[in-house]
């Protein structure tokens, strides 16, 4: 089975573009963000503030291992490890949904629950930008969501899908 990884940056709308493309594609998907809270019994926030993010990143590569579903959106984190972009490319293929960072900061504005967005703005920016060359650099195609509707990307992955 060939596995379609969504990346991209927090709130780049990775969780709800895979539940759109389920339904389009009629085909199950995960979430590795929602895989981690229900294996591990916990939310993401107590995991970063109770055992740190490094533990996070070990949850989130055992999930990632695990996970065998057709569509899967992963969390923004997922390229920080090398060894997690080596399991895409074996698995299927990766697709970037590249958001703005201003389109980004407005859907995150009312946010509590990403650990790595509570900091400051030059430092989410930064991780913005080192992040932005990850996903680029491992990405099959980038699709561009700014201003866009959740069925206008989804369809654009889907015609790219049977390309
Ligand atoms: C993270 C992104 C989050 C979640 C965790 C860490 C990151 O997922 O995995 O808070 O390192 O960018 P989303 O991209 O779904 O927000």
């Amino acid at each position: 089975m060939t596995i379609v990884y969504l990346v991209g940056f927090m709130g780049s709308g990775k969780s709800t573009i895979a539940k759109r493309l389920s339904q389009l594609w009629n085909k199950p998907y995960a979430d590795t963000d929602q895989e981690i809270e229900q294996t591990y019994d916990k939310t993401i926030p107590d995991i970063f503030s109770e055992e740190g993010e490094h533990v996070f990143r070990d949850y989130e590569t055992n999930i990632l291992k695990k996970v065998n579903k057709p569509i899967v959106a992963t969390g923004g984190g997922i390229v920080e490890r090398i060894d997690n972009i080596h399991l895409m490319k074996q698995n299927g293929v990766i697709i970037y949904l590249h958001t703005s960072f201003s389109e980004i900061a407005d859907r995150l504005k009312h946010d509590m629950n990403r650990p790595l967005w509570e900091q400051s703005l030059k430092d989410r920016k930064a991780l913005y930008k080192r992040r932005q060359q990850m996903y680029e650099g491992c990405a099959d195609i980038i699709i561009h969501t700014d201003q866009k509707d959740i069925n206008t990307v989804a369809q654009e992955i889907m015609d790219w899908l049977n390309k």
